[in-house]
């Protein structure tokens, strides 16, 4: 039995849905999911209800997750048609900047070009933008980022015409960087058919074969891996069909196969869910902290057996292999063989206020 030990994994994309929806998720059950798929750190979404715009949205998310959380985490702020001063004076208590360029699940879309100028040209540039962009407003979002001289983050990046300009930008030297989510890797548009059509539905949608083959063609241009983790329950997947899949506890099991695959050294993996995410983050070290990973654990994907609130996966019966065995975090064991020990509020705020 290979027992691989690994640093604490970092997620820079969840959704916890905490507060506003958390019958689909709270700052608990989404953080005990990060333990149980080995992440130590997650960086959460600001499309809650109501949306983090404000001063007072950012302090009452951050009141749920100083009382609840058992990772540590970081709070992405969002981006409004009226919020440029505001969200660049909280800039120091917050992880990124999140745009979304496209519609998506919540009320967050930015429309005007105006919007995304007057970020880009004010918010800090020592505090990441990121962008959900798909298609042309990929482009739009690394002009601008450029025009203004600050780096620019691609939220899941899910086509083949989208990751070769990504390629194209930074091989002129562009500061852009990417992540891509488990299911855009793993998943296309023909696995609708299995997954059912409200469950299958999520922004950016699955892509073509020739879309995960390239992606997968192109993971030296990929900067981080990110389950883009956006908990619904079940009822509402085959009812309203909001976009979105967990994923934190699938995850490690297919970044591992695709070392297995040879696509990608184990290294090359710890640089997309570690090494990277707490550069372009600036996540700080977590002394004494790290995770143990059965390598060649089998074992079958049920969203019943899951932490997450949402309790199904998009890959329900999927035999996946190597599984957290063990979590650390500051020294103390906070999961154990499937069981999550740590206080709720243990886990701390990466930027304390
Ligand atoms: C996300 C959600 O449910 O919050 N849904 C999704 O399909 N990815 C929103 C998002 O990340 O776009
Ligand atoms: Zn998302």
């Amino acid at each position: 039995m290979a027992i691989l030990t690994l640093p604490g994994l970092i997620d820079p994309h969840v959704h916890l849905r905490d507060p506003g929806a958390t019958h689909k998720e709270d700052f608990y059950s989404g953080t005990a999911a990060a333990l149980a798929g080995g992440f130590t750190c997650v960086l959460d979404m600001p499309n809650n209800t109501p949306p983090i715009t404000d001063a007072a949205a950012l302090a009452a998310k951050q009141r749920a997750a100083s009382e609840k959380a058992v990772c540590d985490y970081g709070i992405h702020f969002g981006a409004s048609a009226d919020n440029t001063e505001i969200a660049a004076s909280l800039a120091p208590q917050v992880t990124g900047l999140k745009m979304y360029l496209d519609q998506t699940f919540g009320p967050l879309r930015l429309d005007s070009l105006q919007s995304l100028v007057s970020h880009m040209a004010q918010y800090p540039r020592d505090v990441p933008i990121l962008c959900h962009a798909e298609g042309r407003t990929i482009p739009a979002a690394i002009f601008v980022a450029q025009l203004f001289d600050r780096p620019v983050h691609i939220c899941h990046v899910s086509r083949q015409d989208e990751i070769e300009l990504i390629r194209a930008a930074k091989d002129k030297g562009v500061r852009v960087t990417c992540e891509v989510a488990p299911h855009h890797l793993f998943l296309t548009e023909e696995d609708c058919e299995k997954i059912g059509a409200g469950k299958c539905q999520v922004r950016p949608m699955l892509g073509t074969r020739a879309d995960v083959a390239a992606l997968r063609a192109n993971l030296n241009v990929i900067d981080c891996f990110a389950t883009d983790h956006a908990p619904h329950t079940l009822f509402e997947k085959e009812s309203a069909q909001p976009p979105g899949y967990p994923g934190l506890e699938t995850a490690l099991a297919l970044y591992l196969e695709l070392a297995r695959e040879n696509i990608l050294t184990l290294d090359e993996v710890i640089a997309r869910c570690y090494e990277n995410p707490r550069q372009i983050f600036n996540v700080p070290v977590q002394n004494e902290t790290w995770i143990e990973v059965d390598a060649d654990a089998e074992w079958i994907a049920r969203g019943a057996n899951m932490f997450t609130r949402a309790q199904w996966t998009p890959f329900e019966g999927r035999a996946l292999r190597g599984k957290v065995t063990r979590v650390v975090l500051r020294g103390e064991t906070v999961f154990e063989n499937g069981r999550a020990f740590a206080q709720p509020g243990s886990g701390k705020n990466i930027r304390p206020f």
